[in-house]
């Protein structure tokens, strides 16, 4: 059984968190709450990204409501200016700077089209830890995503992706199929990652991969979901005509998507969701990126609209306790790969007060 008491953790501060999408930060202050910590990012003259507690130490007016020249921030109150490294270089009206002047910040790294920022223990930010998506930037593959704050548990939106059954019933007018919700499923896990893997073997195909095999006739469907600790997940689909070896490794007559999601928490109760679709095929064709791009926008739109109702009905059954299914297997084991990365960084007396909670209701 899963808990999901509102007062319980529900995410881990040592990680890379998608902050936003590249283009998103320019010469300007952008604030954006990631992991419960308000942010302010911006671009500096050389292209890094700096990422400050979004909060001035005089009087804690949001650092993101003042102004941003020569890499440096003006707090629009009182006029304070900090550097990129959180410094404050100028105090009106005095000489001396106080020397503890200053705000926290956070590391920063670009990959993937993404700029990730580490809410935890600095020392901790190692580059290598960016979760793969590669996908996001490789010549070999095309395509484009987009960023939706969802009003849910980042969580939720991670069960939504590691159990695709769902398909069959909120998107049945576009990917689903009854097949999905019909075939058996393997799931693997690691230290970090799970892995739910879906075949369909020899079944008419869904609308949407009918029209992009663009070919009549039966086909063999895939979906290959890995989870990635602490919120990413790449799910490898497609779809190849049935007896041309799919199954066995060679997908040379199908078509191949990979859709890439990570899922930033934004409050115990919010996230940013940053989604891209990519496929290799038709790589040329910037018409059909932004087709696409659009069409998978409005198919998470019905899925927005489930997991906002049943984060409502959650905050409305605080005590309710979830029953596992065979489906939710791929679930469950990224819940409980989170919920190891953030006992792991809980001192042990609130570990142990969260432990008697967690299993009363187990
Ligand atoms: S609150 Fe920022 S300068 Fe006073
Ligand atoms: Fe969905």
């Amino acid at each position: 059984m899963t808990t999901l008491k509102p007062n319980a953790k529900t995410f881990p501060l040592n990680a890379w968190y998608a902050a936003a999408w590249d283009h998103e930060i320019q010469q300007a202050l952008f604030p954006r709450t990631i992991a419960g910590k308000k942010i302010v990012l911006f671009r500096r003259k050389d292209g890094q990204v700096a990422a400050l507690e979004d909060a001035c130490w005089h009087r804690l007016v949001p650092l993101s409501k003042g102004h941003l020249k020569d890499d440096e921030v003006t707090c629009g109150y009182h006029g304070l200016k900090y550097n990129s490294h959180g410094r404050c270089t100028h105090m009106p009206s005095q000489e001396t700077i106080n020397p503890s002047a200053g705000v926290r910040t956070f590391p920063t790294h670009e990959q993937h089209r993404f700029v990730w920022v580490w809410t935890g223990d600095p020392a901790l930010a190692d580059p290598a830890k960016i979760p793969d998506l590669h996908w996001n930037h490789d010549p070999n593959w095309a395509g484009d995503g987009k960023v939706i704050h969802v009003k849910c548990d980042y969580r939720l939106v991670l069960d939504n992706l590691m159990d695709l059954t769902h398909e069959t019933f909120v998107h049945s007018t576009t990917i689903g199929d009854d097949a999905v919700a019909e075939s058996p499923f393997d799931v693997h896990h690691g230290e970090k990652t799970a892995t739910v893997t879906r075949w369909m073997r020899d079944i008419v195909p869904p609308p949407f991969w009918g029209a992009q095999l663009g070919k009549p006739g039966r086909v063999d469907r895939w979906q290959i979901i890995r989870f990635e600790a602490p919120c990413t997940i790449s799910i490898d689909v497609g779809v190849a005509p049935t007896g041309t070896g799919a199954p066995d490794g060679d997908r040379s007559q199908g078509v191949n998507g990979f859709v890439l999601n990570t899922v930033t928490p934004e409050t115990e109760t919010t996230c940013h969701y940053f989604w891209a679709f990519v496929r290799n095929y038709k790589l040329g064709e910037q018409l059909l990126t932004t087709k696409l791009r659009e069409g998978v926008a409005s198919i998470f739109r019905e899925d927005e609209l489930i997991l906002e109702a049943q984060q409502q009905a959650i905050a409305e059954n605080p005590d309710h306790v979830f029953y596992n299914l065979n489906i939710d297997a791929g679930a469950m084991w990224s819940r409980r790969i989170i919920d190891k990365m953030i006992a792991a960084e809980t001192p042990p007396s609130h570990a142990a007060a969260l432990g008697s909670r967690t299993a009363a209701a187990q």
